[in-house]
């Protein structure tokens, strides 16, 4: 892009008016299939409540978000996740078309498709096999399904809304949803409305009711409601227990559509919640049009590029798209307790989320960002524990550390404050650090404590430091404790708690309880192990996680991993491996041996720990080219589980050419994509990125940089310098790996003595 270009740009995000329609370069099918499980249905507006898609079953694989590409539809629901894993969470609210009478609702109406689905942001289409077509859009808390039955059969358009449809497993962990019960009636206007009780699923929920309120275009020539597989009750209110419960209607027109609201509260504020925000003209279309606008203003709006390459585009709207499907914002629907503060539902793993989404959650999100945060806050003052991850209202699972200190500590050294109560923030965080969660909810595959909330080995971790084999995790759970002690530090020291500040600032350290220096692997001693009682280390290979799973030493990674994961401390990190060429000969083996694992959200951070050596950051660039040529738009595009979001997350950093340290204000400097970035960070600040000379593959690396027009020589860069009041990066960029990183190194706070407060 030209310079004119560009001050165009400037010119039209001043004005706040849309430059370009940047929904358009959305593939909503990017991750969706080799286990990247983003959900590609409708998300009218970012952290909207309804997710509306198509359910798929192929009989072996979980559909996490509803979603499978190959498989059998089964319905269209109006709730879903969006790239998780462990075994689904919702499917409920369906509706499904048939055509002709239907005799038993209850048996296999599924229906093959006859091309792939199609959808784009706002939008989405399923082709049946039997001809019928399914169009879908949607809004916060309703969705509007638009069928369109072959012509020119002499028979009815039947629609069957099964209430006790949910998303089934098929792992055999015992993580499967139950149906539980629900309510169905029909009223005399021809609108239906009733509820649906669920429980279990990935986070071992008790029961949890979603309500309904639908609404057809015309008359139905018939209605009924079915319960169990006998279809004769015409009576207009029938309750069941756990048989299965809902509808039928058959209608003489082969254009049909239905509206449909949702509520966590009553059915009243289901049929309000559809009401206020589809009403009977509203189409597809329109519909499609206020998403697109909705997510251009609040999202894609704030991130410019100078880019044409038409996959560059898609790379980074797709990816934005998908940070940004859930959570889901629930405020006014949370039927545990009644508050001012805002409710945000379906958070997905705060253990994957916090390396790099939250950060960027908050520079592109700040309004929402915030309610996040007194959402978190909100949990904690009402369900006793901030969530590690949660959906439908119930906290779960936990898989190393309480996350949500690492969250709120970034936040509180980023100057979130506005409407949030640090003070109750901070209570939260020293729950989670003081208060061993009970062990209600036996989990058979970690029996020794919670993976519901909060820290379950905390016991351990109080009295020696360290914690010891009789907790599942033990490894891997120490070294995140001592993240979410050093954010405790960040957030006690920032209200002035001086003497908690000094704990939390000295348990930040025990990660090093765990390490054996004499623990050998691939020519490098020095590694975090398993810890006895009586102090003696516990003999692993460091290569060796066990089976790396909930009732392992380890999560998800090995000693190798989980060395370099005290991120406060890498001075001393650097030191125990044996100084500046040991650390980079580690950090090379952890690629060259393949230990590295480009999906796998605990070895993040370490492919750019090359910036805490003088002149080396152009080994960091190189990483993260490598890392970023695993992505692309396609629907294979994620090199991992979505997580959430966490994936697409990492690859917008690459583009950007920044490495948040969670809970610090530091940024590690990589090497932006682009020739001009431009990212709109609210209040009418901006960051301006470019880079001359370079090429993002063949001439990525640095050759000089400036900030904010001063030439710079760190290896980094603080929230200060360039996004608290906006600011300006410019990279010369090119092919030589210059050693240009001689300044100071990035900041280590937890290898010095702490800061007199
Ligand atoms: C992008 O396309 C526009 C219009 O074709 C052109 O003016 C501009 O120079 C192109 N920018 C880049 C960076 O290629
Ligand atoms: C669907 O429509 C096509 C094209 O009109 C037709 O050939 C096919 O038989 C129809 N399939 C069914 C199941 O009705
Ligand atoms: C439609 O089907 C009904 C019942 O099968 C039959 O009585 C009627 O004649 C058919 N109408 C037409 C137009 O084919
Ligand atoms: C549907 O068609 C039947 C047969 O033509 C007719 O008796 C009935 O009134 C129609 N129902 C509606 C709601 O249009
Ligand atoms: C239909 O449901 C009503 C309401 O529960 C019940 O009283 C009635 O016996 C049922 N009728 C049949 C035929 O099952
Ligand atoms: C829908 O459109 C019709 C015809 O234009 C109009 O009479 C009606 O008031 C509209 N309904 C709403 C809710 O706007
Ligand atoms: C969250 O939802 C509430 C209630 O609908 C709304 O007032 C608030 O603006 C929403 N937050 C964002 C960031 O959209
Ligand atoms: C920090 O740890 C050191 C060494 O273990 C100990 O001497 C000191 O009392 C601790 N300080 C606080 C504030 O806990
Ligand atoms: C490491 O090994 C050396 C030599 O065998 C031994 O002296 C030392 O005590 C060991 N250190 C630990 C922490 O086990
Ligand atoms: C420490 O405890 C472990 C496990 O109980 C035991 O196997 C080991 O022999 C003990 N080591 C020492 C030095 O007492």
């Amino acid at each position: 892009m030209s310079k004119s270009n560009l001050a165009t740009i400037l010119t039209l995000a001043a004005t706040g008016s849309a430059a370009v329609d940047y929904s358009q370069y959305v593939n909503v099918f990017m991750g969706t299939k080799d286990g990247g499980n983003r959900f590609p249905g409708v998300v009218a507006a970012p952290f909207a409540m309804t997710k509306l898609g198509p359910d798929v079953q192929n009989g072996k694989t979980d559909a996490y978000s509803g979603y499978l590409p190959d498989g059998r539809i089964w319905g269209f629901s109006m709730m879903h996740e969006s790239g998780t894993g462990g075994a689904p969470k919702y499917g409920v609210a369906s509706q499904m078309p048939v055509i002709g009478y239907v005799s038993d609702p209850l048996a296999d109406l599924s229906q093959l498709r006859s091309s792939e689905d199609q959808g784009g942001v706002g939008w989405y289409r399923s082709n049946l096999a039997n001809n019928i077509t399914v169009q879908l859009a949607a809004t916060e808390h309703a969705g509007l399904y638009s069928y369109d039955f072959p012509r020119g059969t002499n028979t009815s358009s039947s629609i069957v809304v099964d209430v006790s449809h949910v998303l089934p497993s098929f792992r055999g962990l015992g993580w499967e949803q139950h149906y539980s019960g629900g309510t169905f009636k029909l009223l005399d206007d021809g609108h239906y409305e009733g509820s649906g009780t669920y429980n279990n699923g990935w986070n071992l929920s008790p029961d949890w009711t979603i309500y309904f309120c639908g609404r057809f275009s015309q008359e139905a020539a018939s209605s009924r409601i079915f319960s169990e597989n006998i279809a004769t009750n015409y009576s207009s209110t029938w309750f069941a227990d756990t048989v299965r419960l809902g509808g039928v209607f058959s209608f003489n027109e082969t254009e049909v559509t239905s509206r449909v609201g949702i509520s966590f509260v009553s059915t009243t504020k289901a049929c309000q919640n559809l009401d206020d925000e589809i009403d009977e003209n509203a189409s597809i279309q329109s519909l499609t049009e206020a998403a697109k606008a909705r997510w251009n203003k609040d999202i894609f709006d704030k991130i410019q590029i100078s880019s044409n390459n038409t996959e560059n585009l898609q790379l980074l709207y797709s990816s934005l798209y998908g940070m940004f499907l859930i959570p889901s914002n629930r405020t006014g629907e949370n039927p545990g307790w009644s508050s001012s503060e805002p409710y945000y539902d379906d958070v997905f793993t705060l253990w994957d989320t916090h390396r790099c989404h939250i950060s960027l959650f908050q520079i592109v999100q700040p309004t929402a960002y915030e309610e996040f945060i007194r959402s978190l806050i909100d949990i904690q003052r009402h369900d006793g524990f901030m969530p590690d991850a949660r959906s439908s209202n119930f906290n779960g699972r936990v898989q190393g550390g309480s996350n949500a200190d690492n969250v709120l500590a970034d936040a509180y050294v980023k100057g979130v404050r506005g409407s949030v109560n640090w003070e109750d923030g901070f209570s939260a965080m020293r729950t989670n650090a003081e208060v061993t969660p009970p062990n209600t909810l036996i989990d058979p595959k970690a029996p020794d404590s919670s993976t519901k909330e909060g820290r379950g080995a905390l016991p351990d971790w109080l009295q020696y430091g360290y914690i010891t084999p009789r907790f599942t995790r033990a490894v891997s759970r120490a070294v995140e404790y001592s993240t979410n002690d050093f954010g405790l530090y960040q957030v006690a020291a920032g209200l002035g708690k001086t003497e908690d500040a000094a704990t939390y600032f000295n348990r930040s350290r025990n990660w090093r309880n765990h390490w054996n220096p004499n623990a050998t692997s691939e020519g490098h001693s020095g590694f975090v192990v398993p810890r006895q009682v009586n102090g003696s280390f516990v003999p692993q290979g460091p290569k060796d996680c066990g089976g790396c799973y909930w009732g392992d030493a380890y999560y998800e990674d090995n000693a190798w991993i989980y060395s370099m994961n005290a991120i406060h401390d890498v001075a001393e990190l650097k030191e125990r491996i044996g100084g500046d060429e040991r650390f980079i000969d580690r950090l090379d083996k952890l690629f060259d041996l393949k230990i590295f694992n480009a999906g796998n959200e605990p070895g993040f951070t370490s492919p750019y720990l090359y910036n805490f050596v003088h002149g080396q950051q152009w080994r960091s660039v190189a990483r993260a080219r490598a890392i970023s040529a695993l992505y692309n738009s396609g629907e294979s595009g994620l090199p991992g589980n979505s997580d959430a979001g966490a994936m697409e997350s990492l690859l917008v950093w690459q583009m950007i050419g920044l490495w948040p340290m969670t809970g610090q204000t530091t940024f590690l400097i990589l090497a932006p994509w682009f020739d001009r970035m431009m990212i709109t960070l609210g209040n009418d600040k901006t960051l301006v990125i470019s880079t001359t000379g370079g090429n993002r593959d063949s001439a990525p690396y640095v050759q000089s940089l400036k900030v904010n027009g001063e030439p710079w020589d760190k290896s980094w860069v603080t929230w200060a310098d360039i996004f608290a009041n906006g600011g300006t990066l410019d990279f010369v960029l090119g092919t030589d790996k210059v050693e240009w990183s001689t300044g100071d190194l990035p900041p280590s706070p937890a290898s010095v003595e702490m800061p007199t407060l």
